[in-house]
């Protein structure tokens, strides 16, 4: 039928050149043109075109992309409601939406993760814009040129391979995994930490926290509830923490307050040779690996609960080949006892200055707590401070609040700048939630040097 078409087409283009030819020759004659001559031997056949479903195919198969989305549908960028949730707010856009990822990802749009200083207020510019604020997470979050040339190879086209200026950093610091062709830094781009802000007033607009004078001088006080002056660094509040990406952090070994000790900030072999991939989208067993991204064949389980792991990604011939991992291996089992002990002793340090009484929450309730099971007591890196909001049974009273309720609480303890770096570090070692298998040297040095900095204190 194709070839059909096309050889009446290329007669067509013949009959139309005699046209024209004889017209030219006519144009001095002044007699009537002669009749038209015959029409020429009809062309050679054309090459045969390209079905336009045979490139589809090759991605729009039961193998490939039907067999991925299937996958997809276990993963959390998938059922997680986040995206829902923030669609529509600039601040949150970057990494919970995929227009705002993908807004923040162009070069073109030059977002910067440079504070500003507007008339005395400063703000973050590491944001989206409107229009470019929503959608849930899918394919064309991370796959940026789907359906852009038809062909197999849009599929590897990721929406970002390059370096991460560090938001938490106001971009001082920059996590670049090269291996696997930069695949993590698209991972770590959101899977990255929040700055914290301080506080001019008791409404926002100050600087970024200088993390770099917390690390330096841990006996100054960061925060005193009997001197009533109104503190100028962070409010100690219920949500007084670096947003959740903690695992892009730690993997890299860069953020935490680096407090001198005797353990040094090296980094494990995982943060130079092993990819986000080789381990979150290993080929699949049961519900963890491919586009599950999950390692553990579970869902918001507490770690305590007897579920399965993927180890294909770790038992390949280039890792752990030669001395397979599984759940009860010693290095599996041992490395991650010793970063739970390390954590629970950095809460019991952390919690001393409330004389009798936590200051971070506890939470054993798995759907509410994404770190339940972690520690001995499950604390999620809150502070136990009363918010009518989100956390009404708190303890503590709100430095900032009001009402009856909130000043019949005791006064939350005085903090100094060694304990607000020790809670930033426990902070960041419980929710990169593995334990210490994303960069079991840097956790282990950024724990045991914050408990050391609270011994020293007293604690
Ligand atoms: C590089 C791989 C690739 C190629 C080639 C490809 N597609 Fe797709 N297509 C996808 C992916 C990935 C999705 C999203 C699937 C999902 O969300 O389940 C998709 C989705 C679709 C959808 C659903 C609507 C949408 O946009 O989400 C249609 C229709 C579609 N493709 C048609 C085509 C046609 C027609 C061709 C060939 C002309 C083609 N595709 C070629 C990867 C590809
Ligand atoms: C566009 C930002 C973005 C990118 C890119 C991204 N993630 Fe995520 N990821 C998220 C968000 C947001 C969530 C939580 C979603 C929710 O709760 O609704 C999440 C959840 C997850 C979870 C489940 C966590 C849990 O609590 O169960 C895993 C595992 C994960 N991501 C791994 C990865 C890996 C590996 C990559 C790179 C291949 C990656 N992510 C790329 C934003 C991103
Ligand atoms: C720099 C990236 C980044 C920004 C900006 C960001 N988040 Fe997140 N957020 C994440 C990641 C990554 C997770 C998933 C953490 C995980 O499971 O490892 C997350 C998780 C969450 C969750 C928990 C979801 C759950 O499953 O329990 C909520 C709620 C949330 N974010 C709200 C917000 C809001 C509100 C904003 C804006 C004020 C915001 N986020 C801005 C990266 C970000
Ligand atoms: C969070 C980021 C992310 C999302 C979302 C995502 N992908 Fe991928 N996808 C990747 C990465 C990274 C690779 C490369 C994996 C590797 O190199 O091991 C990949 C590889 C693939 C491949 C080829 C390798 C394979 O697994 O067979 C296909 C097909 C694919 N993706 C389809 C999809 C489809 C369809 C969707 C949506 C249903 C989707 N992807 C959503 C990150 C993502
Ligand atoms: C060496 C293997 C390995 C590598 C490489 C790795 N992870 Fe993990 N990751 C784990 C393990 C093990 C867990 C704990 C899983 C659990 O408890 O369910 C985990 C947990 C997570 C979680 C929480 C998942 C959940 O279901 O609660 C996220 C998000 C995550 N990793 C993101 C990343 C990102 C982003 C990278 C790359 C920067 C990365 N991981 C690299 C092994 C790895």
């Amino acid at each position: 039928m194709k070839r059909k078409i096309y050889s009446i087409l290329l007669t067509g283009g013949l009959l139309l050149s005699t046209v024209v030819m004889l017209s030219l020759t006519s144009c001095n004659k002044t007699g009537p043109a002669g009749a038209a001559g015959r029409d020429g031997a009809n062309g050679a056949n054309g090459a045969d075109g390209i079905s336009p479903t045979e490139a589809c195919k090759a991605c729009h198969s039961p193998a490939l992309v039907d067999k991925v989305a299937v996958e997809f549908g276990m993963s959390k960028h998938n059922w997680g409601t986040a995206a829902f949730e923030e669609s529509g707010n600039n601040s949150c856009a970057p990494c919970h939406t995929q227009e705002g990822f993908r807004y923040v990802c162009d070069p073109a749009n030059n977002v910067s993760t440079v504070w500003t200083n507007t008339g005395g207020v400063w703000t973050n510019p590491y944001a989206a814009v409107n229009d470019h604020d929503m959608g849930e997470l899918g394919c064309g979050t991370c796959h940026s040129s789907l359906h852009t040339t038809y062909g197999i190879s849009d599929l590897t086209v990721f929406t970002n391979t390059a370096p991460v200026p560090m938001t938490m950093w106001g971009g001082a610091k920059t996590i670049d995994l090269q291996q696997d062709g930069g695949k993590s830094n698209l991972c770590v781009k959101c899977h990255q930490p929040r700055p914290l802000q301080c506080n001019v007033s008791p409404t926002s607009g100050g600087r970024m926290l200088n993390y770099d004078s917390i690390r330096q001088f841990p006996t100054l006080i960061f925060y005193d509830s009997t001197t009533g002056v109104v503190n100028k660094y962070v409010k100690p509040s219920y949500r007084m923490h670096t947003h959740y990406g903690a695992v892009g952090a730690i993997y890299a070994g860069k953020g935490g307050i680096e407090f001198t000790g005797t353990l040094a900030y090296g980094n494990s072999t995982h943060t130079t040779v092993a990819s986000c991939q080789d381990c979150h989208m290993a080929p699949m067993t049961g519900r963890a690996g491919g586009h599950s991204f999950q390692v553990r064949n579970a869902v918001e389980a507490a770690l305590g609960s007897g579920t399965t792991w993927n180890f294909n990604g770790c038992n390949t011939a280039a890792c752990h080949g030669d001395d397979p991992l599984s759940a009860t291996h010693a290095k599996f089992v041992n490395k991650r006892a010793a970063i739970k002990t390390l954590l629970d002793n950095l809460a019991t340090k952390i919690n001393a200055c409330g004389g009798g009484h936590d200051i971070m929450t506890r939470q054993t309730d798995p759907t509410l707590n994404l770190w339940a099971g972690i520690t001995t007591n499950s604390y999620d890196g809150y502070l136990d401070i009363y918010s009518s909001s989100s956390n009404a049974t708190g303890y503590w009273r709100d430095p900032y609040g009001s009402g009856s309720t909130n000043a019949a609480k005791p006064k939350f303890p005085k903090l100094t700048f060694g304990q607000m770096g020790a809670i930033m570090n426990f902070q960041l070692c419980l929710r990169e939630y593995s334990l210490g298998v994303h960069n079991f040297s840097y956790s282990e040095a950024l724990l045991t040097n914050s408990i050391a900095v609270l011994t020293a204190q007293g604690f």
